[in-house]
């Protein structure tokens, strides 16, 4: 059984909505496990085949408990290489935070990341939900060849 984690931060709910949407794209292939968690520590990372981290983007930045869980997970030496990596994310005009997050992903922890982020502007509407389930069954495919 693969294990995916969405990992998200929501602040007005919009992430929120992203991250149970990428879970059901995920969580409809059998034979997966997915969890969708608001906090997680550095350590526990290491317990999941795929990593997608949901994060908004606030003033240019991604939020400071995603960027607290990475400084400690390297602190930690916790070990992520390999795993599938992702990210998405609500914006209201530039959308940073999802592009950081892969950054880090692969450049200090060796993920295997899917390109692009995924990024919805304010809310999801229809279109967008449908955008982030494709995304949840996207890791599923990198996780699960031929699925
Ligand atoms: C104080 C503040 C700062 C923000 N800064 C940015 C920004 O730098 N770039 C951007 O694209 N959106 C910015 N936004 C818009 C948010 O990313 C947007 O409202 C998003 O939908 C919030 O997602 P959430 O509901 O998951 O918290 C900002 C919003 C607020 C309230």
């Amino acid at each position: 059984m693969k294990k995916i984690l969405v990992l998200y931060y929501s602040r007005t709910g919009n992430t929120g909505k992203m991250a149970d949407a990428v879970a059901e794209g995920a969580g409809a292939v059998h034979g997966v496990d997915v969890e969708v968690k608001y906090y997680a520590t550095p350590e526990e990372l290491a317990d999941f085949d795929a990593v997608v981290v949901g994060v908004p983007t606030y003033h240019h930045d991604m939020t400071v408990d995603i960027k607290k869980l990475f400084e400690e997970a390297a602190v930690k030496n916790v070990n992520l290489k390999a795993k599938t990596g992702a990210a998405f994310g609500s914006y209201g005009w530039s959308g940073e935070a999802p592009k950081l997050v892969l950054e880090i992903m692969e450049n200090k922890f060796g993920m295997d990341i899917i390109e692009s982020p995924l990024l919805i502007k304010y809310t999801p509407d229809k279109t967008g939900l449908e955008k982030c389930r494709k995304l949840g069954r996207e890791i599923v495919e990198r996780l699960i060849p031929k699925v």
